[in-house]
């Protein structure tokens, strides 16, 4: 199976099962036929409100040996409201209880923004932490526990720039293995890839077809389509391949590892059938003069007038 190789020699498959958006009653079907058609990474979140039901199917699929644990790569993120760094191992821990697992392969900081413990999404300044209330280096240094812990094999974060990561670098005593940032043609992230490269940061795209089934509420009115872009679709009639493959291969021809999320069996399969596919250079040029530029996940969501946040804190300013 493709992978990406961590230091320590530690594979993880380069697509993997994305469950942001899978909703109850939909996810526990998804993992198993994803397991089943061969994929063997599945990204999660604690914040997703999904984990218990993947645990679910996780169960299941080790209890009728689909698959071993150690042949199965697991992903979780730390939510927003667990930055201090007493509430980080908790976290985890309950990510693992619902996940019925004993370890994760690869624990993230899902973003570079803290509420305060409990909090869901703040709706109040009061409900927010600053950088100086909880640095990120607080929260790393509880990340870096986890692995002394033995409760990750690898740790990393999300939605970090390079300022965001050079600051976490510094105080670190084990760097950021993984960023996971969204990333696409109309996304491609060119100086932030450049920077984990030379840095020996490995990288995970997320929302790689332009996650079309986010709610209203986190959506631009006239978004462009990834799915319907004519170079996308030139590239795919000619290839024989599906526009998601497309998406999927551009990913994987950069060395980057891909996770879309689909609840549907045929789309779960059509999706890792694109692990051997890397596009052609002349494909691969098209694709970097497309002409649309969009971040589907905008960030606003953290940044609006109560945030301490501002969106330099998430984005590399271009
Ligand atoms: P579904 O879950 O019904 O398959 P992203 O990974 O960028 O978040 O995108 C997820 C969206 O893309 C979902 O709406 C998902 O729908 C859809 N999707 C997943 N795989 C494919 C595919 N192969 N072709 C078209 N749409 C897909």
């Amino acid at each position: 199976m493709n992978a990406l190789t961590f230091k320590n020699g530690d594979k993880m498959p380069i697509i993997g099962l994305g469950t942001w958006k899978s909703k109850h009653g939909e996810v526990y079907q998804a993992v198993l036929w994803a397991i089943e058609s061969g994929y063997r990474h599945i990204d999660c979140a604690a914040i997703y409100d999904n984990e218990k039901e993947v645990g679910i199917a996780l169960e299941k699929a080790f209890k009728d040996n689909m698959v071993k644990r150690e042949e199965i790569f697991i992903t979780s993120k730390l939510w927003n409201s667990c930055h201090r760094l007493e509430d980080v191992q908790p976290a985890l821990k309950k990510t693992l209880r619902d996940l019925k697992l004993d370890y994760l392969d690869l624990y993230l900081i899902h973003w570079p923004v803290s509420f305060k413990h409990g909090v869901g999404f703040a709706q109040t300044r009061e409900e927010y932490y600053t950088y100086s209330d909880v640095p990120l280096s607080q929260t790393w240094e509880g990340m870096e526990h986890c692995i002394n812990a033995g409760l990750t094999k690898h740790i990393g974060v999300s939605n970090f720039n390079i300022s965001k990561l050079t600051e976490i670098m510094k105080s670190a005593s084990l760097a950021p293995e993984m960023n996971q940032v969204e990333l696409h043609p109309f996304l491609p992230q060119n100086k932030l890839v450049d920077f984990c490269n030379k840095n020996g940061i490995l990288l995970t795209a997320y929302s790689p077809l332009g996650s079309g089934d986010r709610s209203a509420s986190i959506k631009m009115p006239d978004e462009p389509s990834l799915l319907e872009n004519k170079i996308v679709r030139e590239i795919a009639d000619r290839t024989g391949l599906s526009p998601a493959q497309v998406l999927i291969a551009y990913s994987l021809t950069r060395g980057i590892a891909v996770i879309p999320k689909s609840v549907n069996k045929e789309r779960i399969s059509q999706n890792l059938a694109a692990m051997d596919i890397r596009l052609s250079t002349q494909d691969m040029k098209a694709l970097s003069q497309i002409g649309t530029s969009f971040r589907y996940v905008s960030g606003s969501f953290f940044t609006g007038a109560i945030s301490p946040y501002r969106l330099s804190d998430l984005w590399e300013q271009e």
